[in-house]
């Protein structure tokens, strides 16, 4: 098998071939790096993109059936949370973020196929902190501690779906939850959506919104934020495919949830370039010196629009919607996959950071330095291309 991977490295390296799976180039490569496995320089670290690619690993799992990636999951998860339950590795409730929780579903996946009572004990940790989470008057959890009344975008992702798996794993019918959970992708979708007067209008979501609107960055009459960022709009849209496969369907938040993706998806869709496929770092400003074509977002929204067809939770007569996913897959695997000497492959162009803890402006996005590698990017495709390989 080894020497089938070798082989199929040099091939692609010599004449770009395409490997069986790149779903599974990808995913074997960050594993042979030490990617993803709770531990950043040797040290635990409780990190959302962790949670995202053992997402990405679960689902090669059930696909493949490959026990190396259960395997890969559960020594990464035991490398932040202690014997005794306890969740380690920089993670204090109390300073009420919302990224450490994205490893949540991880534990509560575990717990599952386990039975293992110390995952129970993290997730209930987790779920503890909601209960106490800091909010806004309208009820959307506050990003961060640090940064009171504002809500970010990529907060659903670290959060809903953690809340939402919790809900469904160990409280169905615990109906205020789900209204809670619902209420999370309302506010901010009506707090964030561009309206019909802004300027370069795309019909999508800024990055996010100050209630207090003291920000330096929110907007007078809404609190937003200036710009449409592509990642964090691919945390949502990602966010929004994956919790309608966890919310219930007589819920009336399933309604709610499949509504703003329909919304969402055709703007999505249009707001891809046209030449290329894929999608501006800064959605708003396509074109401008400065903006470039970004890896992560891009792979964000290949597979949302996937899935959410895949699953008929939106209709796409035309094809339009899976053309232009199909499009900007060729475009990742042509300009962003790089096949390395030793067989691996490396994913190029993610950008490192996006926060609204600055100017959060145009110049504020372009001047933040991409990455190879980054791992928010690469689960990203192999996401992305779990749904591609199901096409
Ligand atoms: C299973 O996954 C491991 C870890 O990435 C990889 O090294 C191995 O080649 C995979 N096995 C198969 C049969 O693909
Ligand atoms: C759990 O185990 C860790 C590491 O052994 C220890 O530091 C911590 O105090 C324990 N917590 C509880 C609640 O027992
Ligand atoms: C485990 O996962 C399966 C499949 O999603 C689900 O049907 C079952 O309810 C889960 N069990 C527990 C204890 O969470
Ligand atoms: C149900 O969820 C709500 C909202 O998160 C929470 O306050 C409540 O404690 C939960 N109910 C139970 C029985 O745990
Ligand atoms: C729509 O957005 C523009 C630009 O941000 C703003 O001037 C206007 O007040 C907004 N209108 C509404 C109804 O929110
Ligand atoms: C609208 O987009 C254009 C080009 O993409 C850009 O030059 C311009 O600054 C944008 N306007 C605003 C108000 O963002
Ligand atoms: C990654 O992309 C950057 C910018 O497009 C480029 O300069 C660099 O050579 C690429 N890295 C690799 C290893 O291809």
């Amino acid at each position: 098998m080894i020497l089938i991977y070798i082989l199929l490295g040099i091939a692609s390296s010599l004449t770009h071939a395409k490997p069986d799976s790149y779903a599974t180039w990808a995913a074997n490569s960050a594993i042979a790096r030490g990617q993803g496995n709770g531990l950043s320089n040797g040290v635990p670290l409780v990190a959302y993109d962790d949670g995202e690619f053992q997402w990405a690993l679960r689902l090669l799992y059930e696909r493949d059936g490959n026990e190396s990636y259960l395997d890969y999951i559960m020594t990464g998860a035991n490398n932040i949370v202690f014997d005794n339950g306890t969740v380690h590795g920089s993670y204090d409730v109390t300073d009420y973020v919302l990224d450490p929780l994205r490893t949540g579903p991880t534990f509560l996946f575990l717990y599952n196929i386990t039975g293992e009572s110390k995952w129970k004990t993290a997730v209930d940790i987790f779920r503890g902190q909601l209960d106490s989470h800091p909010r806004t008057a309208q009820g959307q959890f506050w990003h961060k501690l640090i940064y009171p009344n504002q809500g970010w975008l990529d907060g659903i992702y670290m959060g809903e779906v953690f809340y939402a798996q919790y809900t469904h794993d160990l409280q169905p019918s615990n109906t205020t939850a789900w209204d809670d959970i619902t209420s999370q992708f309302q506010l901010m979708f009506q707090n964030t959506i561009q309206n019909a007067t802004a300027p370069n209008n795309t019909h999508l979501m800024y990055h996010g919104y100050d209630y207090s609107h003291v920000a330096v960055w929110a907007s007078p009459d809404r609190g937003h934020s200036p710009e449409v960022w592509d990642r964090a709009l691919g945390w949502y849209m990602m966010a929004l495919v994956d919790v309608l496969d966890i919310i219930p369907t007589s819920h009336p938040g399933y309604a709610v949830l499949l509504h703003i993706l329909q919304t969402l998806t055709p703007h999505v869709r249009d707001a891809a370039d046209r030449l290329s496929g894929v999608w501006w770092l800064v959605i708003t400003q396509p074109g401008r010196a400065g903006n470039y074509f970004e890896s992560s977002g891009s792979a964000m929204f290949v597979y949302a629009l996937l899935k959410a067809v895949r699953l008929g939770r939106v209709q796409d007569p035309d094809g339009s919607i899976v053309g232009t996913a199909k499009k900007a897959y060729g475009y990742m695997v042509q300009n962003w996959v790089v096949p390395n000497a030793d067989g691996t492959m490396s994913w190029n162009n993610t950008v490192v950071v996006g926060s609204l803890n600055l100017a959060g402006d145009f110049d504020y996005y372009i001047s933040q330095p991409t990455d190879i590698n980054d791992l928010k990017g690469l689960a990203a495709f192999v996401l992305a291309s779990i749904e591609y390989e199901k096409l």
